[in-house]
């Protein structure tokens, strides 16, 4: 039975993260484990930046975004050499259970890292993307809309006042949670979604049409197309065959910083703490999941390869065109 485990964030922050660090390291303390914090995710093990952690440790960071263990991409963990040296500084401590909180470049790395270290191996989603099958929602995600929410608000009255038109490109790499629930909850007109045939030209006309029918300000929220700056081209075509012009935000990393909110901070609790269960219970290569508000734990590579098993809100996509008239 495990009696040391290690903590690690990777890839991208995401708020709540801190939380989910504090709720697995007291109740790992609780159940009798010795914990270690691992600083710089993945390169952290390699470096051997392996720290023991106490209650105290994780005090007063409940609130902050980020994380306080930091975050890396690690490139020499791609290598085995890389995952070899990781594994080899987990087993000089004795730690035979890491929890590593991050998202699906994340759990590529525990599984990597499972093939050269016999340790367990459990992830805890944390990425505002909310990409991941497994957890209806991931940590971070719930903060990341809210801050675009306010954005858009913001954005709204400049636009009104003069009378504008913008675009506003979110993050969430190939997945459009952020996109569509910021055009929802945010009143946009139009949304693009990565990885569709979307018509740019026919969302530009809608657009024309709506000034027609009287709109004097209107927001297209644009998902980034895997990566920062997609918004540029899709102004070009926009404008292209329409009468339309826009302003451009791009919200970039602002969406990722930020006190956690109560959903966040909740979530991140109940799965770092499960987390730990899951560790007591031997559990291995699972994620620490929440779905229809039951704790799960789903085999981490289906948190990546059934990703089309947790499709966006179908309804809300479909009530789209009559919320924008
Ligand atoms: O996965 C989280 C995320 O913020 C994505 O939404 C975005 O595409 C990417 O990370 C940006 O990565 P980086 O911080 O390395 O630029």
């Amino acid at each position: 039975m495990t009696q040391a485990v290690a903590i690690l964030t990777s890839g991208g922050d995401a708020p709540g993260m801190n939380a989910a660090i504090r709720a697995a390291t007291r109740v790992g303390i609780a159940e009798g484990l010795q914990v270690y914090g691992v600083s710089r995710g993945f390169q952290g093990l390699i470096d051997d930046a392996i720290v023991p952690l106490t209650a105290r440790s994780v005090s007063n960071i409940i609130h902050q975004g980020g994380t306080f263990l930091r975050t890396a991409r690690s490139q020499e963990f791609m290598t085995l050499e890389g995952q070899q040296k990781a594994a080899a500084h987990l087993t000089k401590r004795g730690i035979t259970g890491l929890i590593a909180i991050g998202g699906d470049g994340t759990f590529h790395g525990c599984e990597a890292l499972s093939k050269v270290w016999s340790g367990q191996v459990i992830g805890v989603p944390g990425t505002i993307d909310n990409d991941l099958y497994g957890s209806d929602y991931t940590i971070g995600f719930d903060t990341a809309i809210n801050t675009v929410l306010e954005a858009i608000d913001r954005l709204r009255d400049t636009a009104e006042s003069h009378e504008r038109f913008f675009l506003v490109e979110v993050m969430g790499r190939w997945a459009g949670y952020i996109a569509l629930a910021a055009t929802v909850a945010g009143g946009a007109e139009q949304v693009i979604l990565p990885k569709t045939d979307t018509d740019i030209s026919k969302i530009a006309h809608a657009m024309d049409e709506g000034r027609r029918l009287g709109k004097t300000s209107g927001i297209v929220v644009v998902s980034e197309q895997g990566s920062e700056g997609a918004v540029y081209e899709i102004a070009k075509q926009m404008e292209k065959n329409a009468q339309g012009r826009y302003r451009i935000t791009v919200l970039g990393h602002v969406q990722r910083g930020g006190s956690p909110t109560a959903v966040d901070r909740i979530l991140a609790t109940k799965l770092g703490a499960y987390a730990v269960k899951l560790i007591r219970q031997e559990q291995n290569a699972v994620m620490a999941g929440e779905m229809a508000g039951k704790l799960v734990a789903v085999p981490l590579v289906e948190t990546w390869t059934r990703k089309e098993a947790k499709p966006l809100d179908d309804f809300l996509l479909k009530i789209l065109p009559a919320l924008a008239m």
